[in-house]
C-alpha cells in the first residue's frame, strides 16, 4: 500500500493537534517530522519535545528525518519520544552500518537519506540492512521548494536494486511533492510520499491529504 506522510514542518504550530487531526481525517498514513539543527542544514526546527507531543496527539507512525550533525547522539532521545522510523543522512554519518544497527536494536525502523547530489550507488553496502531509503527531491532545509526531476531515476534505480537483490526496504520521497507530480513519482516506484506545503499550505488540509492519497491508491 502506498503511504502519504504529511510533514508538520509546514503546519501551524499554534494549532498542531487540530492540524494533525485534519491529516488523519484525510487518510494520512504517517506523520513526518523534520529535525533541523542550523548546522547540517541552514534552518532550525524542533527536537524530541515536539515529537513527544505529536506522539500524544496521534496513533499514526511517526517518521523522524534527522537533518542534524552527529545524529548518533540523539537517537535514544527520539526513540523515547515515540519515533517509529528514524532516518539519518548518508552524507553525515561516517559509521552508517553501526548507526543503522543501533536504530534497529532500539526497536525502531531505520532509514538512510540521500541528498540530491548523492548517488544511489553510495548506498550499495547498506541497502540490505535498512528498512527505508529516503530520496531527497529538494536540497533539505526548507519546505515549499521545487521538485528536482532527476530524483525520479533514483527511485527507479532503488526499485530495480530491491527487485534484483530481493530486498524489502521501503522507498520514500521528500520535497516538492504535489498533486501534479505525485502519480509520476508513484509510477517510478515510490512507496511513501512526504508532503509539507501541498498539504498544510492548503485551506482544506484534510482534502489535500485525501487527494494525494487518492492519486496513488
Ligand atoms: C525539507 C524537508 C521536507 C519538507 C518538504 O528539508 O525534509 O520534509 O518539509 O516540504 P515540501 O513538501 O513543502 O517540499
Ligand atoms: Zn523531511
Amino acid at each position: 500500500m502506498k503511504k502519504i506522510a504529511p510533514s508538520i514542518l509546514s503546519a501551524d504550530f499554534s494549532n498542531l493537534e487540530d492540524q494533525i487531526k485534519e491529516v488523519e481525517n484525510g487518510g494520512a498514513d504517517i506523520i513526518h517530522c523534520d529535525i533541523m539543527d542550523g548546522k547540517f542544514v541552514p534552518n532550525i526546527t524542533f527536537g524530541p519535545v515536539v515529537v513527544k507531543a505529536v506522539r500524544r496527539i496521534t496513533k499514526l507512525p511517526i517518521d523522524v528525518h534527522l537533518m542534524i550533525k552527529d545524529p548518533d547522539n540523539f537517537i535514544e532521545d527520539f526513540v523515547e519520544a515515540g519515533a517509529d522510523y528514524i532516518s539519518v543522512h548518508q552524507e553525515e554519518v561516517i559509521h552508517l552500518h553501526r548507526t543503522i544497527a543501533k536504530i534497529k536494536e532500539l526497536g525502531v525502523k531505520a532509514g538512510v537519506v540521500v541528498n540530491p547530489a548523492t548517488p544511489i550507488n553510495t548506498l550499495a553496502d547498506i541497502l540490505e540492512y535498512v528498512d527505508l531509503v529516503l530520496v531527497m527531491s529538494v536540497n533539505p532545509g526548507f519546505g515549499g521548494q521545487k521538485f528536482i526531476e532527476s530524483s525520479l531515476s533514483k527511485i527507479e534505480e532503488l526499485k530495480k536494486i530491491r527487485e534484483d537483490k530481493n530486498l524489502d526496504f521501503e522507498i520514500e520521497i521528500d520535497g516538492g511533492v504535489t498533486s501534479a507530480n505525485i502519480e509520476k513519482i508513484s509510477n517510478a516506484g515510490c512507496d511513501i510520499f512526504v508532503a509539507g506545503s501541498s498539504v498544510f499550505g492548503e485551506d482544506n488540509i484534510s482534502g489535500a491529504s485525501a487527494k494525494l492519497k487518492s492519486l496513488v491508491s
